[in-house]
C-alpha cells in the first residue's frame, strides 16, 4: 500500500513509500482509509516502539474492510472516523490501519462525507477533554480562547456557546468576522501589544477560564483570567501562574466519546460548523503539513485518498 513514512530511525523527513498492508491482531480492525485529518503533531508523534518505515498520523475516516477474531460491534463496511495514535503499526498517512478496538471510534453519520469526518475527532475531542476540566464555567460565564480560528478554536467557540459560555477569542484581523460567525462576543488581534487589556475591557475582572491553544501562549492568556480562574494551555505550555490562577492540565483519561459522537450528530445536523482549510489530494500531503506547521490555516487541513 502507499503510505508516508517516516523511512528509517533519525531520519529527519517524511516520504511517500511502499509498505505491507498492516496485519490486523483479534482486537483491531483494518481500515480502508479515504481521508486523513492532518495535524501539526503528525510529524513528531510516535509511539516509543515505533518500527521503520512508519506511517505517521493520528486521525482519519474510513470503512472497515475486516475484523479482528474478538472484535464485537464493528462489521465490514461500517464507516469510521477515528483517533489512533501511539500505534507502533502505524499511524493514518496510509491506504489501510490497522486500528485497535481501543481507540476513539466514532461511526460516521450516513449523511456526512470522509472528509469532514476526519477532520473532527482529534480537534472535537481535545476541545471535549478540555472543557472537561473547565469546571469554573457556569452557565452564562466566560471562556476566552488564544488561537480562536484553528481546527480547536473553530469548535472551542461554538461547543462553548452550546454551554451558553460567553466567548471572546483572539485571531488576526482578518479572521475576526469569522470567529464572530462562529459565535465569539468579542475578538481580538493576537498580533495587538494591548490585546489582553481590551479581553478586560471587555470582562472586567477577568474571565472565569481561558484555553490557550498554540505554543508559548498560555503566559500571557493567564493575564486575562479573572482571580482562582481557570487556564487550560492545550500545547503543554508550563506557564507560571498568579493570583490564584489554576493551571489545568488536559484530562486525557476521561472517556469523551459520547460527546465526540453528539458532536458529529450536530456537525451533520448542520448546528456546528467544521471549517475545512483545503482538501488536499493524498499525493500533496507534505503540502499539507507545511501548510498546517506555518500554524496559519483556518480550521482542519485534509487528504482525500481517492
Ligand atoms: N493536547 C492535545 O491533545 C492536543 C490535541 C490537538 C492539538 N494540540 C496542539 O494544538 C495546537 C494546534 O491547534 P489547532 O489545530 O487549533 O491549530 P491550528 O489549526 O494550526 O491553528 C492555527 C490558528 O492558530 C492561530 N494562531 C497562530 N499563532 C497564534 C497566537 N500566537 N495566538 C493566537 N492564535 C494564534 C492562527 O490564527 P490566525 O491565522 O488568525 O492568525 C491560525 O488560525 C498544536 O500545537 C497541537 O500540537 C494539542
Amino acid at each position: 500500500m502507499r503510505a508516508f513514512v517516516i523511512p528509517h530511525d533519525g531520519a529527519n523527513i517524511v516520504e511517500l513509500a511502499e509498505v505491507p498492508k498492516p496485519q490486523i491482531d483479534d482486537d483491531e480492525v483494518l481500515v480502508r482509509v479515504r481521508a486523513v485529518g492532518v495535524g501539526i503533531h503528525d510529524s513528531y508523534f510516535f509511539p516509543p516502539d515505533v518500527r521503520y518505515p512508519f506511517p505517521i498520523g493520528i486521525e482519519a475516516a474510513g470503512i472497515v474492510e475486516e475484523i479482528g477474531g474478538r472484535v464485537t460491534g464493528y462489521h465490514p463496511g461500517d464507516r469510521i472516523a477515528y483517533v489512533s495514535s501511539m500505534q507502533p503499526k502505524g499511524g493514518t498517512w496510509a491506504e489501510f490501519v490497522a486500528v485497535s478496538t481501543d481507540s476513539l471510534i466514532i461511526p460516521i453519520p450516513a449523511g456526512m462525507d470522509f472528509a469532514t469526518a476526519a477532520a473532527v475527532p482529534v480537534a472535537g475531542n481535545t476541545v471535549l477533554r478540555a472543557f472537561h476540566a473547565l469546571t469554573a464555567v457556569p452557565s452564562g460565564g466566560s471562556l476566552f480562547i488564544a488561537g480562536g480560528s484553528g481546527a480547536l478554536g473553530t469548535f472551542g467557540i461554538q461547543l462553548a456557546r452550546q454551554r451558553h459560555w460567553r466567548v471572546g477569542a483572539s485571531a488576526s484581523e482578518v479572521n475576526h468576522d469569522y470567529l464572530r460567525s462562529l459565535g465569539a462576543e468579542m475578538v481580538v488581534d493576537y498580533h495587538d501589544p494591548d490585546w489582553t487589556s481590551q479581553v478586560r475591557d471587555w470582562m472586567p475582572g477577568g474571565v472565569d477560564a481561558a484555553m490557550a491553544v498554540q505554543p508559548g501562549t498560555a503566559a500571557e492568556t493567564a493575564r486575562v483570567v479573572k482571580d482562582c480562574g481557570q487556564l487550560i494551555p492545550i500545547s503543554g505550555d508550563s506557564a507560571a501562574t498568579e493570583r490564584g490562577v489554576r493551571l489545568e492540565t488536559m484530562p486525557y483519561q476521561v472517556d469523551v466519546s459520547d460527546g465526540t459522537m453528539q458532536l458529529m450528530s450536530d456537525i451533520e445536523a448542520g448546528n456546528v460548523h467544521v471549517e475545512i482549510e483545503r482538501v488536499y489530494p493524498f499525493e500533496d500531503a507534505l503540502t499539507a503539513l507545511a501548510k498546517v506547521q506555518t500554524r496559519r490555516a483556518r480550521g482542519k487541513s485534509v487528504l482525500r485518498i481517492a
